[in-house]
């Protein structure tokens, strides 16, 4: 059920929650005859004040904000969370309305992948490297499920969180190659706890100890970009850097340490260019990734 989009978020109930594309494409329809732009949100749910971060970049210029909630099996492994995923749609939708949604998508995964359904998309470079050595088909679900839902939803903005840098790169190729080039993308700064952990819905694994343990992730990227502050521009040092406050602690495995190029996310040798100090690490079963952006001119 459809309710009206002219609400502001404090007088209605709930921001209207549509699972089918057919209804979502009416409700966004419906959007755009009140003459309104529109930003989107794709997310997983199990939403935090980084997603909502992300709402409010969305509704910039007077925008209706269309956020999607599907965890999207096609991006997890078969050993990874998929069936442990936090879920809390209600909250969500709770969450969502405060900040100001105005139309929330959740489909099941049988409308998003129909029995038959046959085309992947892959992107190369940006996805080599990184997440993708480790996630080897990671890249590809999420190349696959962010050009359906553009088409889905077919927004003028979306947006995406630096948390997840190399998503961002990715998506950015596929966006380009796709000549999706008339919908403007906008990258959010990574939100953080008060005491640096960025926020993420793995959080709600951790265990106090866990937690704390992961907290050198954020101190380990504070430390490469005091030294970038204070003129170092070596590769190799500012990852020592970062890696020596996450090897510290005993809990934490981690699996990389690695300065790259914020657009193609090739390793680089010396901060000469826009790039992106990436780390992760496992605390006891829970993957924490993490990442800071550095230039050369960076202050
Ligand atoms: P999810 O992990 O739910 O994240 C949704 C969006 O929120 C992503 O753009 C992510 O980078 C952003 N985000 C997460 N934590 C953040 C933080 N602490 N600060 C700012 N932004 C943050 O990323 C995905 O879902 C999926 O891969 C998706 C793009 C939805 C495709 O399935």
């Amino acid at each position: 059920m459809i309710h009206s989009f002219t609400d502001t978020p404090t007088s209605r109930a709930q921001a209207p929650v549509v699972r089918t594309v057919a209804d979502l494409r009416q409700a966004v329809a419906a959007l755009r005859a009140e003459g309104r732009g529109i930003g989107f949100v794709p997310t997983m749910g199990a939403l935090h004040d980084g997603h909502l971060s992300l709402v409010a970049e969305a509704a910039r210029d007077g925008f209706a904000v269309v956020v999607s909630i599907f965890v999207n099996p096609a991006q997890f492994a078969a050993h990874e969370d998929l069936s442990t995923y936090p879920r809390d749609e209600a909250g969500d939708v709770a969450k969502l309305t405060r900040a100001g949604a105005t139309l929330v998508f959740c489909p099941g995964v049988d409308e998003v992948y129909p029995p038959g359904f046959g085309t992947t998309i892959t992107v190369d470079g940006p996805s080599g490297g990184l997440e993708g050595d480790l996630r080897p088909t990671h890249f590809a679900g999420v190349a696959t499920v962010v050009a359906k839902l553009l088409l889905m939803v077919r927004p003028d903005r979306v947006v995406f969180g630096q948390k997840d840098a190399q998503q961002v790169a990715v998506v950015r190729r596929l966006m380009r190659d796709l000549h999706l080039d008339d919908v403007q993308m906008v990258v959010a700064p990574t939100v953080r706890d008060d005491d640096g952990l960025a926020r993420s819905s793995r959080n709600a694994y951790l265990s106090a100890t866990e937690r704390d343990e992961a907290l050198a992730l954020s101190r380990g990227l504070r430390a490469a970009q005091s030294a970038v502050a204070a003129g170092e521009r070596d590769a190799a040092t500012l990852e020592a850097l970062a890696r020596r406050e996450m090897e510290a602690v005993a809990g934490l495995r981690v699996d990389y340490a690695r300065l790259v190029d914020a657009d193609t996310f090739s390793p680089l040798h010396r901060l000469d260019r826009p790039a992106v100090l990436c780390v992760a690490a496992r605390a006891g079963t829970t993957r924490l990734i993490d990442n800071v952006p550095l230039t050369p001119g960076t202050p």
